[in-house]
């Protein structure tokens, strides 16, 4: 949930919570160049704030809600970076993303994923899988964040809560099932590569070429 905005940039409280375990896992994780593409950005918090901490990686922010372009961009000039690029509209759904016939800077070296799957479609997590099966070059990684369950059980009562609270709002959402989205990913060629233990009963998940 992002507050209205006052001076362009949203505030996600969320964000705040969790950029600084995330920032951590990131620097762990990434390759040491590349561009970085970010799909659901949402505010664009996560950008700017990760996007200086992790250079010199470009990061490619982007979501397909033009009403949050505005807030990120809002908080890139913030961010006081050249490496942090303008925002892209893309739905993961779609069967070409934009950053394939638009050359990033340098190339893809990882796709990051925060809070999406679970907050979408089921087809959105396909989608994505086959967006990173596409583009991710030999040494990429996928990283998502977010609550998953653990062989078809939820970590924490308040993710079980979470769960029913997101199937209210839209029957087609959900907390994911670890292993769903690993069979999803397998499907785009893509096999678990790490898994990291986060705040409030959250998991950075890694995937990466099989
Ligand atoms: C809960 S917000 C998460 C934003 C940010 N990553 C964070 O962690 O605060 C979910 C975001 O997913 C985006 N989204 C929903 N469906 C999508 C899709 N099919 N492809 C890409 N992004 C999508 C929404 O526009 C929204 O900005």
């Amino acid at each position: 949930m992002s507050h209205p905005p006052r001076d362009g940039r949203r505030h996600a409280p969320a964000v705040e919570r969790n950029k600084e375990a995330m920032l951590a896992v990131l620097a762990q994780v990434l390759p040491a160049t590349g561009t970085v593409l970010e799909v659901a950005s949402g505010t664009g918090q996560h950008a700017a704030f990760f996007t200086p901490r992790l250079a010199p990686r470009y990061w490619q922010p982007s979501d397909p809600d033009l009403g949050q372009h505005g807030s990120i961009a809002a908080w890139a000039a913030e961010a006081h970076t050249d490496r942090l690029l303008p925002a892209m509209a893309l739905d993961v759904c779609t069967p070409v993303w934009p950053v394939e016939t638009t050359m990033p800077p340098e190339p893809i070296c990882a796709i990051v994923a925060l809070n999406l799957i679970h907050i979408a479609p089921w087809a959105a997590c396909q989608g994505l899988m086959a967006g990173a099966g596409r583009l991710l070059r030999g040494d990429g990684v996928l990283c998502l964040y977010g609550p998953f369950a653990l062989d078809g059980a939820h970590t924490a009562p308040s993710n079980a809560a979470f769960d029913a609270s997101l199937r209210q709002r839209d029957a087609a959402w959900g907390v994911r099932d670890l292993a769903e989205v690993t069979r999803a990913a397998a499907a785009a060629g893509l096999a678990p590569a790490g898994r990291f233990t986060m705040p409030a009963n959250n998991l950075a998940v890694l995937f990466a070429r099989q």
